[in-house]
């Protein structure tokens, strides 16, 4: 049996995607490895949303030179977002490159492969880890355009899949032992369908025999709306957390950069929502081109005004053919410094809504023995063992870091 080797970068859409992917292949004769020393086949899902997440995967890439140089027979596919911008030129760097399949290409992979001659049909054994989530895509692509982004150029215009394909590869999974479906896209709180909203979607899926939670990622603000809220806050099954990229605090570089929000709409959707039970995690850019020292100190306050539980910050980088790439770029030094800054800020945020949490009651859905999350997505670590997937309802008795444990 032919063995299969995948690295994964980027977003949670890439890990769905590496997962469609992989059921392609092993429908191809493979079955899974996590040794690259034994693999006959490397897939390489790439993300280009950074520089330095494109440069990740490229120089992983270029250490499978050696690999293929000790094994002719081996191949290696290159696909995903960096490899949806950089396209065939690769094979110029990279000669030694079997196959180029971008992240648009998804939907065709299987032709690709076998156009390709390069594999031939056989049943392969799948052996996928086994997690609590299965993830689910709901829809592809974005129609926003942000201008430091450079997703909707290599993930194209929105596409919505059918809600009936939806709830039933959402029922499938919940069947084969995943009590939580996570619903993915890149704004995917865009999804819809004729007479059919994101949140009938959502309650549509939590509804299906065996979900006991559903989680989604990445909503845009701009559909959190009243309409949104009171379709959802009824269910108990719709995880009481959202990761809501704010961006920035500053209402003038969210304008230019085309968020399609100001600061104060922003914290009123906040306040709606954690009015609702929801905690709130982000995504903030430090060192956009137009950002002054006076913006960034907006963006150090809503960090405090919004209370989030967890942010990802980033330096900002310019992606090439965006509108953001033609300014001028702050000194590197600046952005260093404000990631920094940041960085520190929202390191003590985080282990304060833990803290918060000591005395209340919780209720786990545990992913191993002794460790699982709560529905506004808090680790806790639980007294006693219990089966993957079983419901613990305790109360918290102390708080570490970012992990809470409880008296049962
Ligand atoms: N669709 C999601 C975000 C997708 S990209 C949304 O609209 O919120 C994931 C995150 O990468 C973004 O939230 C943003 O914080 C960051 N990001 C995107 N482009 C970037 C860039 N050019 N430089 C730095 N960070 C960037
Ligand atoms: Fe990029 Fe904006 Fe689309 Fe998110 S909404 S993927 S940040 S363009
Ligand atoms: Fe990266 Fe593509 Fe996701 S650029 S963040 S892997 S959509």
């Amino acid at each position: 049996m032919k063995k299969l080797f995948v690295q994964t970068y980027g977003c949670q859409m890439n890990l769905a995607d590496s997962e469609e992917m992989a059921a392609h292949l092993f429908a191809r004769g493979y079955t899974l490895t996590d040794n690259l020393d034994q693999a006959d086949l490397a897939l390489i899902n790439t993300c280009t949303v950074r520089d330095h997440a494109e440069h990740r995967a490229l120089s992983f890439l270029g250490r499978l030179r050696q690999w293929k140089r000790e094994n002719p027979q081996r191949k290696i596919i290159f696909a995903g977002c960096a490899a949806q911008r950089l396209g065939e030129k690769l094979k110029k760097t990279f000669p030694f490159l079997d196959l180029v399949s971008g992240a648009r290409d998804i939907d065709h992979f299987a032709q690709l492969l076998d156009d390709s001659g390069l594999f031939t049909a056989q049943p392969g054994a799948p052996v996928t880890a086994q997690t609590i989530t299965g993830y689910v895509t709901i829809m592809r692509g974005c129609d926003f355009k942000c201008t430091y982004c450079i997703v909707p150029s290599v993930r194209g215009p929105i596409h919505c899949l059918p809600s009936a394909d939806i709830v039933q590869r959402a029922a499938q999974k919940a069947a084969k032992g995943c009590p939580e479906i996570m619903l993915l896209g890149q704004t995917v709180n865009a999804w819809h369908e004729k007479g059919k909203t994101f949140a009938d979607l959502l309650n549509e899926v939590s509804a299906q025999p065996g979900v006991q939670r559903v989680r989604f990622v990445s909503p845009h603000p701009a559909f959190i709306t009243p309409a949104f809220l009171a379709a959802v806050e009824n269910n108990p099954k719709i995880a009481r957390h959202i990761h809501l990229p704010a961006q920035s605090g500053s209402t003038k570089v969210l304008q230019e950069m085309k968020r399609g929000y100001t600061r104060e709409i922003l914290l009123e959707k906040i306040a709606a929502l954690k009015a609702r039970g929801f905690a709130i995690s982000t995504d903030l850019i430090v060192g956009f081109p137009t950002e002054t020292e006076n913006d960034f100190q907006q963006t150090l306050s809503l960090v405090e005004e919004a209370g989030f539980s967890a942010a990802y910050c980033f330096k900002y980088s310019p992606r090439q053919g965006t509108p953001a790439a033609q300014m001028t770029l702050l000194p590197e030094k600046t952005l260093e410094q404000r990631l920094d800054v940041l960085l520190n800020k929202v390191k003590g945020l985080a282990e304060a809504a833990y803290t918060q949490q000591i005395g209340s009651p919780v209720e786990v859905l545990m992913e191993s023995a002794n460790k699982g999350r709560t529905s506004d997505n808090f680790w806790v670590q639980t007294t006693r063992s219990y089966p993957v997937g079983t419901r613990v309802v305790s109360e918290v008795t102390a708080a570490e870091g970012t992990l809470l444990f409880t008296r049962d």
